[in-house]
């Protein structure tokens, strides 16, 4: 079938304390924070925070939502690393900049003959730089990592499966990947086209035992991807339902872009979505991309009621985009359209007084 996607969109993490995670984002791994809003669903004040290279590009997203609240349990049927993509020769570099920052990694290893670093958030969660050339996106910089280490945005992802049979036929039957290798216990697949950001590894892992489904810390939650227009989110769900996953979610209003998601056979939350006009650009000046707490309008009555639950963060100072910025603001787009198809919102009452346990 010819797929519908362009690659991936964003993934969805859960971290532990909401400083702690923007502290190993910037710092650790040299994302620009490009929004701070909170989760669209519950009643439960949580943070949600948007890490991505200096142009905020779709694929280069890693979105996080601070739970503290509750730990999650980590194990197959789960997205188990984020991948981004470095210069070649950059490795080493890596290598000695985790060690630097304490943070736990594998050292350099290779797969499918490219070397890659994986690397331990503070909460669990794994993240792993890839090299590869031919990767013309702009990287954030920070006052550790220049242009010519940074990662320019997601390679994609490893998800661990304890069988790669149905998660296979997901892949290639309802979104249109293709199987382009196979190298030990990776099965490798891609969206079809040209340009970074399309890569799925299936880790086959039959003797890992289930991780948690919900949103727990130390747990990814999700992965998205890309499709071009709302029709086609809605041509995509005609083709989970023609396929039989009959679970798939109807199109929520995320304000940002429109959302719809389905369990896939392995476990893996999968999302599609689709960008409304103007993007992550639509609420912020590019220059201030992530430096204030912005709520969607429907939200923003109860902002007294949801920043009384909220963590106090602080947000780096180099996440401001100054004059030795890597990459030149991007033009405001233009105003939000009403969507043309049918969207939902969830609208919760938050109560400030409410006791969170
Ligand atoms: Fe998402």
């Amino acid at each position: 079938m010819t797929s519908l996607l362009q690659g991936v969109h964003h993934i969805t993490l859960c971290p532990g304390g909401a400083q702690q995670d923007i502290d190993f984002f910037t710092e650790v791994l040299g994302q620009r924070l490009i929004k701070q809003t909170v989760l669209m669903d519950g009643s439960i004040p949580i943070y949600h925070f948007y890490y991505g290279n200096a142009d905020a590009d779709v694929g280069s997203i890693a979105t996080c939502f601070p739970y503290s609240r509750k730990a999650g349990r980590a194990g197959s049927g789960q997205l188990s690393c984020t991948s981004y993509t470095v210069p070649n020769g950059a490795a080493t570099f890596w290598r000695d900049h985790f060690d630097r920052h304490h943070a736990e990694h594998s050292g350099v290893q290779e797969r499918f003959g490219t070397k890659y670093l994986r690397a331990r958030h503070p909460a669990g969660l794994l993240v792993e730089v890839i090299e590869e050339s031919g990767d013309g996106r702009n990287a954030w910089t920070t006052k550790e990592i220049t242009k010519d280490v940074g990662t320019r945005g997601f390679f994609g992802a490893v998800l661990s499966v304890r069988d790669a049979r149905e998660q296979e036929s997901f892949f290639v039957d309802a979104l249109g990947f293709r199987k382009v290798g196979v190298d030990g216990p990776y099965h490798r697949f891609e969206v079809p086209g040209t340009g970074p950001g399309r890569v799925v590894d299936l880790h086959v892992e039959p003797e890992r035992t289930p991780g948690s489904w919900g949103f727990g810390a130390g747990t990814a939650h999700h992965i998205a991807f890309n499709v071009e227009t709302d029709e086609a989110l809605m041509a995509q769900k005609a083709v989970y339902e023609e396929l039989g996953f009959t679970d798939a979610s109807e199109i929520k209003d995320r304000f940002y872009f429109h959302s719809m998601y389905v369990r896939s056979p392995g476990g893996i939350l999968v999302e599609c979505t689709a960008n409304v006009p103007g993007g992550f650009y639509q609420d912020e000046a590019p220059e201030a991309l992530g430096t204030t707490l912005l709520l969607p309008p429907w939200y923003e009555e109860q902002r007294q009621a949801i920043v009384a639950q909220l963590e106090p963060i602080t947000v780096p100072e180099e996440n401001r985009l100054g004059p030795g910025a890597a990459s030149a603001p991007r033009p405001v787009a233009a105003p939000a359209q009403e969507p043309k198809i049918p969207v939902s919102r969830y609208k919760a009452t938050f109560d400030k007084d409410k006791q969170i346990t």
